[in-house]
């Protein structure tokens, strides 16, 4: 189990050159002598790269802890605007009337060809962005510091939306449109906003979903929302409230050639809050700021995506994840780069579609997932072969651990083995991209399934429990042991938890970040992340704590306690099972089990759907009282169940297994 991602075992000593790679092929000895000296001067090292931005002042020191410990602060003092980095640096070049956004709604005609393209030059979104913040300032009253919600699909309203907020300095979160009403009202109370952008809906998957009506349920749990701001994305009529109002009627009257000054954002002031799972409370919002979050994303667009003028870049994210806000958003922008922005999802009309999108605007640059390539894997080579992929010159993956027979499919069936494909390490704490094969500085070997070495600046290591290094091949912890622009920010973390953030991110190891991950360094150094080491899951690369969906499921009335565990899963990387105790007077039926699959349908949303729903009546706890999850979890992965001396009750344990197993017949 330890040395393997979904069961394929690590290559360590598997090493591919690209002979024809056009760019810096080192060794590795050559990149760990470079890199040793940038972290040696890594505030240095970091200094260098900020001064590539533009900046309205310089910053007085490069980097100091604040009064919050563990909380640092990057480029002290120097001012800058995230969304003038982003466009009017641009506007002011060439780059004018290059193409910012090539958008692509889902729906396509009878010849498969998509009904709607939509293409923003820089100048154009920049005016768009203007009007839009002009709006929310004048008509809106929104100033700096304020907090809005934005609840909007993969439209070019969202990118448009977030950059009018930070033009103005006010904090917005991004709640992912798959998200549930109790998702959204979490995150908004959590935030205290005032005003949430959302849209009347959005074409997935060939069916529409209505996220107007999602944003209405919310709003009897948020009661400092004060208005609704809907985009018509369906072009129907909208059911209007009180306090709603379409944006183009905001709009209607602001002057085509409306601007709105930047607001000067000291470097470590808020951008944004992204909320993220961990694993027990409510969602935790990352702080990220404009300075530093821009320095980083700048940094990982040259040297991991090798950037350049003449690029066609694809993110197949979603904006509403950590990814879609630095590597759609915020760091093509920073780069003046021309990408692609995507509405549907991968297999509609045909499971082409990602393949039809490169051929179409000759994309150079492809950043995806591993659950999306192990799909699109299922469906056969012939999709892929169908279309000419020639022009991809980098590949990357990023949102969990990529099985090695993936990485060869993205390398030789999609890269023609032509491009680098590398696996890219980082989370919605970091801001951006830690641990990567850097094939726009120096290309190390590749290894099917690593994610390489760190950054230059960063440093990590695998630690054991004590704290030591363990041995290269063994398993250990993930932990970065230098602060880092783009890292959560000032003045707290995590939103409104200081305490919390301390906790979670600094305590096991003190001094370190620790990523709760579990991590493998080979004889080379390289890193291999093979997947969370607490109780959070990656569903589709979705992070997703288990103890949130044991809250959805007791808060039904029929539920009293409820056990969720991850499980391998060879296209979603993992999957969470469930074990249910009912309350006295409600019987197991399937029913029942349809019913609690809705329940979490619809107060968590489908991503957190069980693959399998037990009805047990006792879980396996310890004396104590605390669920014993590790047990549950060795049924499940047929593992040894190690230490029980703490067990409870023996039969709980059976009981867990034979519904189990009960399960595995049914499914064979
Ligand atoms: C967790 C962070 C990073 C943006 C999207 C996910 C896992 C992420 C990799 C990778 C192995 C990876 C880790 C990490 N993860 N990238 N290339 N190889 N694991 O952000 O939702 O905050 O999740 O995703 O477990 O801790 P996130």
């Amino acid at each position: 189990m330890s040395n393997e991602i979904l069961g394929e075992a690590l290559p360590f000593d598997e090493k591919i050159v690209l002979k024809s790679w056009a760019h810096r092929n080192v060794s590795e000895q050559e990149y760990l002598e470079y890199h040793r000296k940038s972290v040696e001067n890594f505030k240095e090292s970091w200094e260098s790269v900020a001064k590539e931005l533009e900046w309205f002042t310089p910053w007085e020191k490069v980097m100091e802890e604040t009064q919050n410990k563990n909380v640092y602060k990057w480029f002290v003092g120097g001012t800058t605007n995230i969304s003038y980095l982003s466009l009017d640096r641009h506007v002011k070049t060439w780059r004018r009337h290059k193409v910012a956004y090539i958008w692509e709604g889902e729906p396509v005609d009878d010849q498969g060809r998509p009904k709607e393209v939509r293409k923003y030059t820089y100048y154009d979104l920049w005016r768009e962005v203007n009007r839009v913040a002009y709006a929310m300032k004048t008509k809106l009253g929104l100033k700096k510091g304020d907090r809005i919600a934005i609840y909007l699909p993969m439209i070019p309203e969202l990118p448009i939306v977030m950059l009018a907020a930070a033009r103005l300095g006010v904090i917005f979160t991004v709640i992912f449109s798959g998200f549930t009403a109790e998702n959204i009202a979490s995150r908004v109370n959590d935030l205290n906003a005032t005003l949430i952008f959302t849209a009347d809906g959005v074409y997935r998957r060939g069916k529409i979903l209505k996220l107007k009506e999602i944003v209405d349920q919310s709003l009897n749990l948020t009661p400092s929302v004060k208005r609704v701001i809907v985009v018509r994305r369906l072009g129907g009529e909208v059911q209007l409230g009180q306090r709603d109002v379409l944006l183009e009627e905001l709009l209607r009257d602001v002057p085509s050639n409306a601007y709105v000054e930047p607001e000067r954002m000291e470097s470590n002031e808020t951008l944004y809050v992204l909320y993220t799972s961990g694993t027990t409370g409510k969602p935790k919002g990352m702080i990220h700021d404009h300075g530093g979050y821009a320095t980083l994303l700048h940094a990982t667009m040259k040297w991991v995506f090798d950037a350049r003028d003449d690029d066609v870049y694809f993110c197949t994210a979603d904006i509403g994840w950590v990814t879609g806000h630095s590597y759609i958003v915020f760091g093509p922008l920073i780069e003046g780069l021309t990408s692609i922005l995507y509405e549907g999802t991968l297999d509609t009309p045909a499971p082409d579609r990602w393949w039809s999108i490169v051929e179409r605007y000759g994309v150079t640059i492809l950043y995806t997932s591993p659950t999306g390539v192990r799909t699109l894997m299922k469906f056969g080579e012939d999709y892929v072969k169908k279309h000419d992929l020639s022009t991809l010159r980098v590949i990357h993956s990023v949102g969990e651990p990529i099985n090695p027979s993936a990485w060869r499919w993205l390398f030789q069936v999609v890269g023609n083995g032509r491009a680098p494909v590398g696996s890219t390490w980082w989370m919605t704490e970091t801001g951006g991209i830690m641990i990567s094969h850097l094939p726009g500085l120096m290309l190390v070997p590749m290894k099917p399934g690593t994610n390489g070495y760190p950054l230059p600046g960063v440093e990590a290591d695998v630690l054991d429990e004590s704290g030591n290094p363990v041995r290269p091949g063994e398993r250990g912890y993930l932990v970065l042991k230098n602060p880092w622009p783009g890292m959560p920010a000032a003045p707290t973390g995590i939103w409104g938890d200081h305490e919390r953030y301390v906790k979670t991110y600094w305590s096991k190891y003190p001094g370190l970040f620790y990523a709760g991950d579990y991590a493998v360094k080979d004889k080379d150094g390289y890193i291999w992340v093979a997947g969370r080491a607490d109780e959070v899951m990656k569903v589709s690369g979705h992070r997703i704590g288990t103890y949130e969906l044991e809250s959805v499921l007791v808060s039904h009335r029929a539920v009293s306690e409820a056990a969720v565990i991850g499980v391998p899963d060879q296209v979603k990387g993992e999957v969470p099972i469930a074990y249910v105790v009912l309350k006295v007077g409600n019987q197991p039926s399937e029913e029942m089990r349809k019913e609690l699959m809705d329940w979490i349908r619809n107060n968590y949303g489908p991503i957190g759907l069980p693959k399998a729903l037990f009805f047990v009546t006792k879980l396996p706890k310890t004396r104590s009282g605390k669920i014993m999850r590790r047990l549950i979890r060795s049924v499940a992965t047929n593992s040894p169940l190690g230490d029980i001396t703490s067990l409870e009750d023996v039969g709980s344990v059976d009981e867990v297994k034979q519904a189990y197993d009960e399960f595995v017949k049914s499914i064979k």
